[in-house]
């Protein structure tokens, strides 16, 4: 029978061949723990030390053996996968669970419901609809009140009452264009224009530079790299990006998207036109260590600052732990180690434990609308497959009073100082060391002005990072990949269970392609 291909790579055939080009086109056949393996041409399996799983999804590394088992006997029970529209009790366990971690980590007792998703982006999707939804529920109070308050200065009008020409009347004439003295009439006629206009306006989200939160249409408009991002700006909620390590940038934001709608107060000496205050901003979202932004955790200073800025205009917050959650940073929420509350927090990557795709988004009770659960749903999201094996990935953190969290935070400081070792030693190559817990960046300096060749071209064309992840699979057998949106640096985010060997191995392959890069021998990076 035909393949139906004709040799052809019908399967993302460009991307294939680029990896093939950087060296990076091998095809894995079986993982474990830390190791993918592959065959070489001889048929023999070849172990790799992969720092990186799904970005960051294989915090308890790949297969593990006590998941792998559950797995499989979820499967031989015939566990129903399929049954929306039905009861789920595991994924209110799970839910209940996850409460108690974010009670412990935050010091509150506020419920947070999970909705429940299959990516990560869209969990930020669920996020970013929910607050919107919340937006307009606000909006709708806000407009039925100023209504009521139109309607009285109307009857008021009516009965002769004039409308006072002060400082709001002259933002309203510069608005809609009446000037004092117009009729009343035509003041209120300005009003329900101007206020129709800004109220159907889309909503704006905040994040800081640099943001990475997928690529589905809403989340790839936070996604601060502009490749991803320009193609498919028309389509949805746009986003401002802040440098909210300036400390004023995220107060003059807020106030620069400031809108207000126009309403009218009968008072003693007639009507007055009043400013109320247009919630325009949808949420400000964030990583607590960015991920694609080259591995950059916030200081608590400035997360302290965004939470003072947001809760001063009732701006929720959504906390993206899709790739810092789930203990990599050494606590189950890194957010928690900078005191940062969110109004929401996403989950996805390592919640499936490097095996089920799982993903949810927790929701504060004080924003949460219960008519939401009927406005967002997908096929697979909640199924008993991958929400028990998120609980049990769940279990397996808790376990021994958060054994794993410790060995995250001890394997990650392990890690760390032998990285910074080979920054000192080589601190013409290597420009930053840095990160939380197992999730580390380890920054290359600019190589544009190369007298070799190949390097200064890949350099250029934002590609090193993918040239060096290439020299390390093809000589060292070492699995590192840049970051998305800063591509001279490698991220390193492996299981907690990697070893003191697996160190030794990284430090070797490191060196070896320090020595490559001081030297400037460019062939020895490329494939043969
Ligand atoms: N949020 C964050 C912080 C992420 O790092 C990612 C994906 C997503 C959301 C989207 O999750 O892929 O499950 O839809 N991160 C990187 C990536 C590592 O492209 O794999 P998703």
């Amino acid at each position: 029978m035909s393949s139906g291909n004709d040799g052809r790579e019908l399967a993302e055939g460009y991307l294939g061949g680029l990896l093939e080009s950087l060296g990076l086109g091998v095809h894995y056949s079986r993982a474990e723990r830390d190791a993918l393996f592959y065959r070489d041409a001889a048929g023999a399996e070849v172990a790799v030390l992969d720092l990186v799983g799904g970005y960051g999804s294989t915090i308890v590394g790949h297969n593990h053996p006590e998941i792998v088992r559950y797995a499989k006997q979820l499967l031989d029970q015939g566990v129903p996968v399929h049954a929306q529209f039905s009861r789920h009790p595991y994924a209110n366990d799970l839910a209940g669970r996850l409460n108690t971690i974010l009670h412990r980590e935050f010091g509150t007792t506020e419920a947070y419901s999970a909705l429940f998703a299959n990516s990560g982006a869209e969990a930020v999707e669920i996020a970013m609809k929910h607050a919107e939804f919340d937006r307009v529920a606000k909006l709708t109070a806000l407009t039925a009140e100023i209504g009521r308050g139109v309607e009285a200065a109307r009857a008021a009008i009516d009965r002769g009452a004039v409308v006072a020409v002060d400082e709001a009347y002259h933002r309203l004439g510069v608005a809609a264009g009446v000037s004092p003295g117009a009729a009343p009439e035509a003041v209120v006629a300005a009003i329900v224009r101007v206020n129709g206009e800004r109220a159907t306006a889309a909503p704006i989200f905040l994040a800081p530079e640099g943001s990475f939160h997928g690529k589905l249409v809403g989340s790839v408009q936070l996604t601060h790299n502009a490749g991803f991002r320009e193609p498919f700006r028309s389509m949805a909620a746009q986003c401002r990006f802040v440098p909210v390590h300036e400390p004023e940038a995220l107060a003059k934001a807020v106030e620069s998207a400031r809108t207000t709608l126009f309403d009218l107060v009968v008072a003693a000496g007639g009507v007055r036109v009043v400013e109320r205050d247009l919630p325009v901003i949808a949420a400000f979202i964030l990583e607590p260590v960015q991920g694609e932004a080259g591995i950059r955790p916030f200081d608590r200073e400035t997360a302290q600052r965004i939470q003072r800025v947001c809760a001063a205009v009732d701006c929720p917050i959504i906390v993206d732990e899709v790739q810092s959650g789930m203990g990599r940073t050494g606590a189950f929420f890194a957010s928690s180690h900078l005191g940062l509350r969110g109004d929401y927090y996403t989950l996805a990557k390592s919640l499936g434990g490097g095996l089920a795709k799982a993903a949810l988004t927790l929701i504060r009770d004080s924003r949460y609308h219960r008519e939401f659960e009927l406005a967002h749903s997908s096929t697979f999201a909640k199924d008993a497959f991958s929400t028990l094996i998120a609980g049990r990935v769940v279990d397996l953190l808790e376990a021994d009073d958060g054994a794993l969290y410790r060995l995250a935070a001890e394997r990650g400081e392990r890690l760390t100082a032998m990285l910074r070792t080979l920054q000192d030693e080589f601190g013409t190559v290597v420009e930053d060391v840095r990160g939380a817990g197992l999730m580390i960046g380890l920054e290359f300096r600019d190589r544009s002005d190369s007298p070799s060749g190949i390097i200064a071209e890949q350099s250029r064309a934002g590609l090193l990072g993918y040239l060096l992840s290439g020299y390390l699979l093809r000589v060292h057998a070492i699995r590192v990949l840049p970051t998305a949106s800063a591509t001279n640096t490698l991220r390193i985010e492996p299981s907690v269970y990697v070893t003191d060997d697996d160190i030794a191995l990284l430090e070797k392959g490191l060196r070896g392609l320090l020595v490559v890069l001081r030297e400037h021998d460019g062939a020895a990076l490329l494939p043969a």
